[in-house]
Parts: C-alpha cells; sequence; structure tokens
C-alpha cells in the first residue's frame, strides 16, 4: 500500500515534470509561431521579402538584438506600425527576427560599469579658449573645418595614430554621435540616450546625465555670464537641456514640441546670447500605419536665450495648420500640410540677419511649398523671408511604400529625398557669397543668400535616393567643397557601387577630383556596403569620411587619395565593461582636438551593427 502510493506520487510527480517539460516546449514552439504570426500582421508589409525602401531586410534584423527590436516597437520608431501586437507579441516578434538569444544584453544600468576618474579635475572654464570641439558646424559658415591650431593633427601624424580607448554603448545597435570635446574632457551622446562626460586622455568617467531620448545632435558649449560653462543638447523626445559642463547637474530643460513624434536631431546654432535649435519627427513612419490620421508634425525652428532657456519665437516651416483633407476607405481622416521637418544645425548670416535651414520632404498632401528647400528665417522673429523648394510635390510617409497601405495614402507619393545636412555660407574671392546645400536626390546646391536663394549652380553627384545620395554633410575649406556620396539603399544588391567623394569649386561647381569609393572588404556580411553618408570632416591637409564598410579613412584634399585608413569591423576593449564592437559607420563625422581622433562605429539600421565610441591618439603619447 505504502509503496504503491509512494509509486503513485513518484508517478505523479514524473507525470508533471514530463509535463512542464512539455510545456516549455510548446511554449518555445508557440513563442517562434507567436513571433512569426506577429511579424506577418504587422511588420511584413514593410519588412518582408524584399523590404520596402528605407526597412531593414530581414537578415540584418537578424543581427539587432531582440532588445533593440523590442524597443523600437514599444518607444522607438516602430511603436504605431507595433500599435497592433501586445506585449507578448511585441517581444515575440523581436526574439523571432533577431539570431542573438533575449537577455544576452543586460539591462543597460547594469551592464554599464563606467569607471570613475580617480581624481577628477575641476573642469577649465577657460575651455574655450583652447584646442576644442563645440558643436556641429564649428563656425557660424557651417563649414565643418577644424582649424591646424584646434585639430593639432598634420597629416604625417596620422600613420601615428593608434587605439587609446573605447566606450561600450550597453544597447542599441546604431551609432551617431557628436561628440564635443573641452578642457581635457569629451561630452558623448549614448544611443540609449543620456550624455557621458569622460576624459578625453584615458576615457573614465566624470558624470553621466540622463537624458529622455537619444542625444543625436552635436552637443555645444557656452559661456554663461558668470564665465562657468554650459552644454547645450537636444534629444529624440524632442526635450533640449541646458547643462553645467563641469558637474553635469540640469540647468535648464525645455519641451517646446507638443507633437507626440517630434524630435530634436540637429543641434543649435548660436548667435550672441541666443540659440536656435530645429526639429524634425517620426512621424513620417507613423504614417505607416493603415489606422494613423496622418499627418499633423510641421518642422520647426525655437529661438532661446541661451543662459536661461527662455524661449523668445517657435516658427514654423509650415506656417499653415494642418487641416483635414480626406476620408480613406476605411474611415482614417486625413490632414495636410506636413513634413518640412529640419534635421540639422541651422546656419546663422550676420550680414542679413537671416538664418537658414534645409528643410525634409512632405508628409501629406498638399506638399507645402517649404518642403524639400532651403529656408531663410529672419533672426529676430523666425519669420520666413524667402524659400527655394528643390522638389516640388514631395510628399512622402512609409504608407507609400507599405504593401498594406490604404491606396488614398499611395497617390500622388513622392521620392522621399529629404535634405538631411546643414548648408554651408562661404564668401568667393569676388566677394559674392554662396550658400551650399546637399539633397538625398544626390544634387549639390548653390544659392544667392543676398538674392532670396536665386540658384547659382546645380550639380548631379550621384543617382541619390531615399538613403541620399548627399546624407550627412560635408565639409569646406576656402575654395573647394567636399561631398561625400551614400547611395546606400539603391546599391544593396551591389554593395561596392556605393560611395565615392567629390571635391567641388564651390564658386562654379566644377570638379577638383572625385575619388571612387574604396572595394568594400566585407561583401559577405548583411549590411557591408561602399556607402559614404557620414558627414564629412576637414583639417587642412586631410579630410575625413567613414564608410558603411566599417571603415574610417582620410583623404588628401587635393588630391582625393587616400592617406589613412583603419578598419573598425573588430571587437574593442572599453573603459566600461560593455563588450563592444564597431560596425558601419555614418551618421556625424569625427572629432578632431589636439591630435586626437574620435568617432562612433556601428550603424545596425540598413549596415553592420555595433555599439562603440572610439578614441585614437598619438603613439606613445
Ligand atoms: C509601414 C512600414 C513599416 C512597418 C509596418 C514596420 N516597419 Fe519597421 N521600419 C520601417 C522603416 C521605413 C524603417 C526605417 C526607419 C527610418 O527611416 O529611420 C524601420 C525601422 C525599423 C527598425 C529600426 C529602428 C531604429 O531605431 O533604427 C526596427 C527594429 C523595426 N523597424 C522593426 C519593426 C517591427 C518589429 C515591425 C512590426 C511590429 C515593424 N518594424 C513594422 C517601416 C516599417
Amino acid at each position: 500500500m505504502r509503496n504503491l502510493r509512494l509509486g503513485r506520487r513518484i508517478l505523479g510527480l514524473m507525470l508533471a515534470i514530463a509535463c512542464a517539460a512539455l510545456a516549455v516546449g510548446a511554449w518555445a514552439g508557440d513563442d517562434k509561431a507567436i513571433g512569426q504570426h506577429a511579424f506577418e500582421k504587422a511588420c511584413a508589409a514593410c519588412h518582408g521579402d524584399p523590404p520596402v525602401p528605407r526597412a531593414l531586410p530581414r537578415d540584418q534584423m537578424a543581427k539587432l538584438t531582440p532588445e533593440f527590436i523590442y524597443q523600437a516597437q514599444l518607444s522607438g520608431k516602430m511603436v504605431l506600425n507595433a500599435a497592433a501586437l501586445n506585449d507578448m507579441e511585441k517581444r515575440a516578434v523581436a526574439i523571432y527576427l533577431s539570431e542573438i538569444p533575449w537577455g544576452s544584453v543586460k539591462d543597460a544600468k547594469a551592464a554599464e560599469q563606467l569607471t570613475m576618474c580617480a581624481s577628477p579635475a575641476p573642469l577649465d572654464q577657460k575651455a574655450l579658449d583652447k584646442p576644442h570641439w563645440s558643436g556641429w558646424g564649428l563656425d557660424a559658415d557651417n563649414t565643418h573645418f577644424q582649424p591646424a591650431a584646434q585639430a593639432g593633427l598634420a597629416p604625417a601624424d596620422l600613420g601615428n595614430l593608434e587605439f587609446k580607448w573605447a566606450l561600450g554603448f550597453p544597447t542599441g545597435a546604431s551609432v551617431s554621435t557628436q561628440a564635443a570635446v573641452l578642457g581635457g574632457r569629451i561630452f558623448i551622446g549614448g544611443p540609449a540616450g543620456g550624455i557621458y562626460a569622460l576624459d578625453a586622455k584615458t576615457g573614465c568617467a566624470y558624470w553621466k546625465f540622463e537624458t529622455e531620448g537619444e542625444v543625436r545632435g552635436a552637443i555645444q558649449a557656452y559661456k554663461r555670464d558668470d564665465g562657468t560653462l554650459m552644454l547645450i543638447a537636444g534629444d529624440r523626445k524632442a526635450a533640449v537641456y541646458g547643462i553645467d559642463a563641469d558637474s553635469g547637474k540640469q540647468l535648464w530643460k525645455d519641451k517646446p514640441e507638443a507633437h507626440p513624434w517630434a524630435m530634436n536631431t540637429g543641434s543649435a546654432a548660436f548667435h550672441g546670447k541666443r540659440m536656435y535649435i530645429p526639429f524634425a519627427s517620426f512621424e513620417e513612419l507613423a504614417g505607416g500605419s493603415p489606422t494613423y490620421e496622418c499627418c499633423t508634425f510641421r518642422g520647426s525652428v525655437v529661438a532661446y536665450e541661451v543662459e536661461t532657456g527662455k524661449r523668445l519665437w517657435q516658427s514654423y516651416i509650415i506656417p499653415e495648420a494642418p487641416k483635414k483633407t480626406v476620408v480613406t476607405a476605411k474611415g482614417v481622416q486625413l490632414w495636410g500640410p506636413s513634413g518640412a521637418a529640419v534635421w540639422s544645425q541651422p546656419t546663422v548670416d550676420v550680414k542679413q540677419n537671416a538664418l537658414y535651414v534645409t528643410t525634409g520632404d512632405a508628409y501629406s498632401q498638399p506638399a507645402a511649398p517649404t518642403s524639400d528647400a532651403i529656408v531663410a528665417l529672419d533672426l529676430d522673429t523666425g519669420a520666413i523671408r524667402w524659400h527655394k523648394q528643390m522638389t516640388a510635390d514631395d510628399a512622402f510617409t512609409a504608407a507609400c511604400v507599405a504593401h498594406n497601405a490604404a491606396p488614398e495614402s499611395k497617390e500622388g507619393c513622392g521620392p522621399d529625398v529629404d535634405f538631411g545636412s546643414s548648408a554651408i555660407l562661404r564668401t568667393l574671392p569676388n566677394g559674392k557669397r554662396v550658400l551650399l546645400a546637399g539633397q538625398k536626390s544626390g544634387v549639390m546646391h548653390a544659392v544667392d543668400p543676398d538674392a532670396e536663394g536665386a540658384i547659382l549652380w546645380q550639380k548631379r553627384l550621384s543617382p541619390g535616393g531615399v538613403l541620399g545620395g548627399i546624407e550627412w554633410g560635408y565639409a569646406a575649406d576656402d575654395k573647394h567643397l567636399y561631398v561625400p556620396i551614400s547611395d546606400v539603399w539603391e546599391t544593396r544588391s551591389e554593395p561596392g557601387a556605393a560611395g565615392g567623394i567629390y571635391a567641388l569649386n564651390f564658386a562654379d561647381g566644377s570638379t577638383l577630383w572625385q575619388t571612387p569609393a574604396q572595394k568594400p572588404d566585407c561583401v559577405a556580411t548583411p549590411g557591408c556596403n561602399a556607402g559614404q553618408p557620414q558627414a564629412a570632416v576637414l583639417i587642412p591637409g586631410a579630410l575625413f569620411s567613414g564608410a558603411m564598410d566599417g571603415h574610417m579613412r582620410a583623404y588628401d584634399p587635393a588630391t582625393g587619395k587616400v592617406i589613412w585608413d583603419i578598419d573598425t569591423k573588430r571587437d574593442y576593449p572599453t573603459v566600461n565593461g560593455v563588450a563592444a564592437k564597431g560596425g558601419s559607420i555614418k551618421g556625424a563625422g569625427v572629432v578632431v582636438v589636439d591630435g586626437w581622433v574620435y568617432f562612433g562605429s556601428g550603424y545596425g539600421l540598413w549596415g553592420m551593427p555595433g555599439n562603440v565610441f572610439v578614441a585614437y591618439g598619438p603613439k606613445g603619447k
């Protein structure tokens, strides 16, 4: 009897274990089925085979961490596209898509063991008078030119650069950050949010400031009335911060944009005690959801008193508020005009008392005349003085390409050829001035800032398209303009066909030299591409341009010859204990200060993912 009972109990236990095991097995199977089903339901319309323009193909999604794919649906770019999924389905689709196991990336905060500096010295408040890098364009003309005294690096020194330290970002698969360097410190925006203040030479940490979203625009330093330095940064939740550069304490914060999809990517332009910061949005992607009432965001610029964060004016690039347009067959109300995001830092023109911005495409019909345009605003009031549209009727959202979008939202779609980079202002030997702006269409435009944007010359440098043509930026000296070419999307079946750089005489657009892309050494890897979307940066004797093949290169600005080349597709030891590797290079350009070169590597969106920020410095120092 007793034995039987024991036997039964054991049997029961075994059964229970077997059932549990079965349940686990069944659950794992279900998970995959749920993920696959969720993918078909909510994602395949764009990420299926073939993917629609700009949407990542499956093999590239597989290289992203499941946490990143999950976050994109929870609080990132895919929130609305994933709106029909519950939390479990969002996780399941992430696990289904990624080849990396869930949980291999530790919780961001736990994974990050920032090594604090042992004897932190106070910030040198005179740092702006010494070699430094602050902001995007480096001067009011936005040239992206770092003079010799600041760069401290001659072309002959390039061969003597060695890897010094790296910071690993705990989450995120795409690094696009423009650091600032001053007073021996480097300030870096992380892809998962936050600003790190590190020692520029060793990478030890002074502080980390938490932000609501990723800081993509350049971090900029401002000298306050009391002589102390303040940092200005904006984030992808459209928050703007004034931060004490020494302590990392917040001095002010503002969120001027009420639109839920607004974000900041372009850095502030400073003029005297004022600054002008631009706003863009994700609404173009939200527009891909068949139930979304597309679209109501309008690009804008906000002027602030830098010291206090007091708002002075906000100017909408489309002055007219969006109105109801048509109702789709599914009963969804559409709105317009919308769009004309401002992605990049404005350019200040003291002579005209004007501010120039370049704008993105329209989202909905009717496409505003200020979309895909160069727009001049009054510096004092923000009123639009003139605009020069380069592509008319370019209304585009993800609905234009999504396989399941309402037919109404596919009507009259444009080519999606935003301006993504800042205009450069230059003076010619004859005293006339020229404003230079490159577009995703692959065309470089030169207009007359003193004649309401009259076209001086235009030159097509590449076929262009949804991932640029000309994407993140170019650089100029006194005579020439250096323009790297992206064309990443258009050439994905032929990864070596993208890229290249042009040196143009900016007086007339004539070509000084053109260097085709280097042959990519990674064609077997998804996302490998020779495209050069990254913003070019110039120092005397060296032009820096990173590529989607993971290489950072410097070119001789006189001849276009490659004079320095390092491959960042490798593992890097990090100062914060996070396993890190480099990948495709995209986004903001290098920072060159005092003989050192700093940049981020890893761009999983249409490229090879990675999560590292690296510092290279002179050997033996
Ligand atoms: C309407 C089209 C569309 C749908 C539907 C869609 N996506 Fe996307 N997705 C895109 C596009 C376009 C991009 C590129 C975004 C950009 O241009 O920055 C993108 C980007 C992404 C990214 C990269 C995000 C980042 O921050 O870089 C992830 C991850 C992603 N999608 C996952 C998903 C998942 C998962 C689903 C389904 C739940 C989904 N997407 C549904 C169009 C779509």
